[in-house]
């Protein structure tokens, strides 16, 4: 595959969102693709809809997984996998690593069953790069105060500090791919340090820039 994947991660409120915003905008040349999680197809936000909506408070830990397996296994197929097959930069806000981080850590269920479902529902697609924002998740649920909360958020403290812990083991486990950046600093802060990574990779992988424009 030609172009170059990279994801954003980290717990609610880190930041995600915002430094996708603003690795697109750097990237802009490049025409890059941005997609988020769960949804960025028909069918994935569907998908989306049921599994943030808190009336689906039924949705067992198991089945919630392979909601999510779902909706990336259509995102991969109908948009990520395209366009990296054209050479394009993909900026994914959540992917393969949340499902380890919340299923896995966060709830519980069997690292090894996901990571087999993750393999499974992305026909292996892994990240060339992913960008951690690491945040303390107190600060996390400040920053999104006033926000509407949807049935995952509503897990309180206990849960995202899991989830953080989770995080952080997965980055200590592929340390060439995962990037930590402390995300509990100002947005220009945390996105001046999401741009070097970025670069870095990209003088790395030798992306030529005809190829990618
Ligand atoms: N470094 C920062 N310092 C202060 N505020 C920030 C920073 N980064 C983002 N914010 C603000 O915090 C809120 C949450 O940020 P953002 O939506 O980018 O996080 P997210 O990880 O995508 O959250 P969610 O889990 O809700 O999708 C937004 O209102 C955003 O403007
Ligand atoms: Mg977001």
């Amino acid at each position: 595959m030609m172009g170059v994947f990279i994801s954003i991660e980290g717990i609610d409120g880190s930041g995600k969102s915002s430094i996708k915003e603003g690795i697109l905008s750097f990237l802009q040349d490049y025409n890059p693709v941005g997609v988020r999680e769960p949804g960025g197809t028909f069918i994935s936000e569907k998908i989306r809809e049921l599994l943030l909506d808190f009336k689906n408070s039924s949705i067992t830990p198991r089945t919630e997984a392979f909601l999510y397996a779902s909706s990336r296994s259509q995102l991969v197929d109908e948009v990520i996998r395209p366009a990296l097959e054209a050479g394009k930069i993909v900026v994914a806000d959540r992917y393969i690593d949340s499902t380890l981080a919340y299923q896995g850590y966060g709830r519980g269920l069997d690292l090894e069953f996901l990571e087999m479902l993750n393999q499974l529902c992305t026909g292996g697609l892994k990240p060339d790069l992913t960008i951690l924002l690491d945040i303390d998740p107190e600060i996390g649920i400040k920053r999104r105060r006033g926000k509407k909360e949807d049935r995952l958020e509503g897990e309180g403290l206990p849960f995202q500090e899991k989830v953080r812990a989770g995080y952080l083991e997965l980055a200590r486990r592929e340390p060439e791919r995962i990037k930590v950046i402390d995300a509990g600093r100002s947005l220009e802060e945390v996105l001046n340090d999401a741009l070097a990574a970025v670069s870095l990779f990209l003088q790395g992988s030798g992306l030529n820039e005809d190829r990618a424009r």
